[in-house]
């Protein structure tokens, strides 16, 4: 089930079993994203809503028009400039993208990741005449993201484990939240998903204002109230008021590295930089799951960069 052979986990993809893969930003359960059978059993291996859109992953932004159409100057400014990158594009999409993907909507979400070995699976699929994979983070649904392939198997290795699918270790995600997802069917960017990659880095390759986001039902799941959830109770503070913070011993405590640790607190991760407390986020909260933690205090990191996706994921963990 775990294996380090790209080789293996093509065959395992063209016959319809499914694959954990590692991506730069988190692991993704991978499935053809052209077969319904093996799309459904994402959804069962990660107990989530089948109405749920799905991204498209594929080896370059060469195969771009394959899957969306009329795709605007910006946004191809924008995916030559990021791609292979944390970057998620929503576009109108073609045929190829089933409603099992899409979730029945006229748009579809597609990205190139930037870890080697995603990169040469794609391609030796798509050689092989598979046009891309899907993969929601590897992860039961509402669950914290896995940024290793312990985290996967800690999660889903029943299910791969006695259905013949694989998991694909590429080691540690170095990035550790997930991509930014952009709207692309206007004539401006909306973001629908904070990431690594800001809204002042689009607009600066992009030359244009990022929009607002219109309100809308939920099309992203990673948009709902509570996601990214370890089983520890998340409580957001800031960091004047982790002093006088009244916890029980025992209590996990995430914040940048210059806020000190205060008696009765476990450090669950002292981060040296913005980039640092994303990639170590998702490991620490599971962390404090297998400690039996019940709380975990959090000092957000500030920041007009990375910071803003991980307070979005902090919001939504602590809600
Ligand atoms: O970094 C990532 O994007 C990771 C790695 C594995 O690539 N993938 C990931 O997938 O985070 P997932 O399924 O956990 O989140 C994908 C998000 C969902 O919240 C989904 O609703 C949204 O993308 N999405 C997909 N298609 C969409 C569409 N047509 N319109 C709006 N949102 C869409
Ligand atoms: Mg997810």
């Amino acid at each position: 089930m775990r294996t380090n052979s790209i080789a293996s986990a093509s065959a395992a993809l063209q016959a319809g079993h499914l694959c954990a893969i590692p991506t730069e930003t988190v692991y993704g359960l991978a499935a053809d994203a052209t077969n319904s059978i093996a799309i459904a059993r994402v959804f069962a291996a990660k107990g989530r809503p089948s109405n749920h859109p799905l991204i498209v992953h594929i080896a370059s932004g060469e195969y771009l028009g394959e899957w969306i159409r009329e795709i605007p100057e910006w946004a191809s400014a924008l995916t030559n400039e990021v791609w292979p990158g944390p970057l998620t594009i929503v576009g109108l999409r073609t045929d190829l993208a089933l409603n099992a993907v899409t979730g029945g909507q006229d748009t579809v979400a597609v990205r190139v990741p930037q870890h080697p070995v995603a990169l040469e699976l794609l391609q030796n699929l798509y050689d092989a005449g598979v046009p891309g994979l899907v993969a929601p983070s590897a992860n039961r649904f509402g669950h914290v993201s896995p940024t290793n392939v312990d985290h996967v198997i800690a999660d889903l290795g029943d299910y791969l484990l006695t259905n013949d699918d694989l998991v694909l270790d590429g080691g540690q995600c170095s990035v550790g939240v997930e991509s930014t997802i952009v709207l692309a069917t206007g004539e401006a960017p909306v973001i629908l998903r904070p990431g690594a990659i800001s809204s002042d880095d689009i607009e600066r390759i992009t030359g244009v204002a990022v929009g607002q986001e219109r309100m809308e039902s939920p099309r992203v799941s990673g948009m709902l109230d509570s996601h990214y959830a370890p089983r520890a109770k998340v409580e957001l503070i800031s960091e004047s008021e982790l002093q006088n913070y009244d916890v029980l011993a025992g209590t996990g405590l995430i914040a940048r590295d210059f806020i000190e640790t205060p008696a009765h607190y476990v450090r669950l991760l002292s981060a040296n930089t913005n980039e640092d407390y994303a990639r170590e986020l998702y490991a620490a909260m599971r962390h404090a799951d297998e400690l039996e933690l019940k709380t975990i205090v959090v000092v957000a990191p500030v920041g007009d960069d990375v910071a803003i996706a991980i307070n979005d994921r902090l919001k939504r963990a602590a809600f």
